[in-house]
């Protein structure tokens, strides 16, 4: 029976913990209950691990095996012959609803607790106690296993009936990983497309040092405007960045033709499918973007150092570093897991032609050099750059867990400030606007860079 993890702020200490007295007693009794239930679930379930309680993932009940009859076979090992064909992440469902994209290995608690973790999409409501686990498999045994599952909901859902979500598949603390997990539903039999578990590369990690990957939300729109993506990929390249993310929604065959240049001109960018059907995406907040962060930042856990979560239209201006790297760096690495950039509005619609309608190319950045001069709050609008593997759970402006004792630091707008060009939401008073040309520093890098003399060669009519 599918169970749902308590959401973070039900973890919290109630207040009364707060008396050393009621503390001790309390103990006892937990110690004293917790042994029973140990020792029943271990006579049950043969698996003490999944038990272990931390704030990392609680799982309060699991699915229960049906006791099988044959007493001769292991209870829950099914015998089937499986091939796993290499299979592109991409969305895949279970029942009509529920949809899982790709799945992680997480050891981060080991020995303690090692599972499978399934960056999914389903309905908010109606999932608890429904017959879905977690199916593994391995190629080398030909056998599946289901597992203990649990689920969690991704709590930036705004509402909607569909929300990003976490299942768990709870593993052994000896057995090696599986290659690939599915969910069942139990009753019907019916299975999700075999995930391939993506685990750490040992012979890749941490290669390269302060590697810097940005993921950027599912396009949608139709997105065409391969320009503002040359101009995108050119500026984080130039500001240190080394691998892009994207999530293909619907992009139109330009933009992935553009795309596909610059794989081939050596660019280490991804475009990932993100084919949800429309009843769903359309009921999720920001076409999933909430899953797509999830597999970003587990995607890129152990190979990047540090990985940055904007959309196509926002940029991290470092203003007083050349690179991001530098910027970064400028804050102690062990003292935080995510760093906060705020936000400002630069206006489209507000060209400043004496200084910047110049250059030969009309770039965003060049050509709008007037921003509304707030600058927005922290945790409102603003976005993260984050060191993946002390990373739970992101949200859109900020993070919402942390692993272990890790935490956000809001960067001051004079180190680093978002650029984020808009067409709407400028303010009409003049007042409230001031010329900000930090940007065109970076103008004369910009146009000189092989991604704008790719974009040229394809798209430049002259
Ligand atoms: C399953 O595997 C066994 C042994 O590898 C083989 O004899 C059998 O034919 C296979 N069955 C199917 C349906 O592939
Ligand atoms: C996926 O959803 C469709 C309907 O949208 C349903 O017919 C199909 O059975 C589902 N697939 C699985 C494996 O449950
Ligand atoms: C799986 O089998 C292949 C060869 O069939 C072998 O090279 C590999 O080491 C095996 N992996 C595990 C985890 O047993
Ligand atoms: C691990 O990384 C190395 C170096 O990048 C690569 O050559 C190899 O194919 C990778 N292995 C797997 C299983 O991804
Ligand atoms: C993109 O699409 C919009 C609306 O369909 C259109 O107005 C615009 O000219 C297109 N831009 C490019 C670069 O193709
Ligand atoms: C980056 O900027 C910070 C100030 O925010 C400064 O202390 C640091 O020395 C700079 N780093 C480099 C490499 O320039
Ligand atoms: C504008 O461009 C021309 C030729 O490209 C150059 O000579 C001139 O200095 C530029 N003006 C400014 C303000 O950058």
């Amino acid at each position: 029976m599918l169970t749902r993890e308590k959401p973070r702020s039900e973890q919290t200490r109630p207040r009364f913990l707060n008396n050393p007295r009621k503390i001790k007693v309390l103990f006892g009794m937990f110690l004293l209950f917790f042994s029973v239930v140990a020792f029943c679930t271990i006579a049950y379930f043969n698996n003490l691990s999944v038990f272990l309680r931390t704030n990392y993932v609680r799982i309060t009940k699991l699915y229960a095996v049906k006791k099988s009859k044959d007493r001769t076979s292991v209870s829950n090992l099914i015998q089937k012959n499986t091939t796993l064909p290499a299979r592109q992440d991409d969305w895949s469902n279970v029942t009509k609803n529920i949809y899982v994209f790709s799945s992680f290995w997480d050891d981060r608690l080991k020995p303690l607790q090692r599972f499978v973790r399934i960056v999914a999409i389903g309905p908010r409501e109606g999932l608890e106690g429904k017959d879905i686990s977690c199916i593994a498999y391995n190629q080398n045994t030909s056998t599946s296993i289901i597992l203990p599952t649990s689920f969690k909901i991704i709590e930036e859902h705004h509402g909607q009936s569909f929300s990003a979500m976490y299942f768990f598949c709870y593993w052994g603390s000896k057995r090696p990983p599986p290659l690939a997990v599915a969910l069942r539903h139990i009753p019907t039999s019916l299975e999700s497309a075999k995930l391939p578990v993506h685990n750490r590369n040992v012979s890749k990690v941490r290669v390269t040092k302060d590697n810097i990957a940005v993921c950027v939300r599912p396009f949608f729109g139709p997105f065409n405007n391969t320009l503002d993506l040359a101009q995108f990929v050119a500026l984080y390249h130039t500001l240190g960045v080394s691998h892009f993310t994207f999530y293909d929604y619907r992009i139109t065959n330009q933009v992935r033709e553009f795309i596909s240049s610059l794989q081939k001109e050596g660019f280490s960018i991804e475009l990932l499918p993100w084919s949800l059907p429309n009843p769903v995406i359309l009921n999720t907040w920001a076409y999933g973007q909430l899953a797509s962060s999830q597999d970003c930042v587990y995607r890129h856990m152990f190979d990047y150092n540090y990985v940055a979560l904007v959309d196509v239209d926002e940029f991290l201006f470092p203003r007083k570093n050349e690179t991001l790297q530098e910027m970064i760096k400028s804050f102690p690495i062990e003292k935080w897991s995510s760093l906060e950039i705020r936000n400002s509005f630069f206006c489209k619609r507000n060209p400043e032609k004496t200084v910047s309608s110049n250059a030969s190319i009309p770039l965003t950045s060049t050509r709008f050099i007037k921003r509304e001069k707030k600058i927005w709050k922290p945790k409102i609008r603003s976005k993260i750059i984050v060191q993946p593997f002390k990373i739970i759970t992101c949200g859109i402006h900020f993070v919402w867990e942390h692993f272990e004792a890790g935490n956000a630091i809001v960067v001051p707008p004079s180190v680093c400030l978002m650029h984020h060009y808009r067409d709407s939401m400028c303010s009409k008073d003049p007042q409230k606007i001031v010329v900000d040309n930090y940007a065109l520093k970076f103008k004369d890098q910009l146009l000189k860079s092989k991604v704008i003399k790719i974009w040229k060669e394809l798209f430049w009519q002259k």
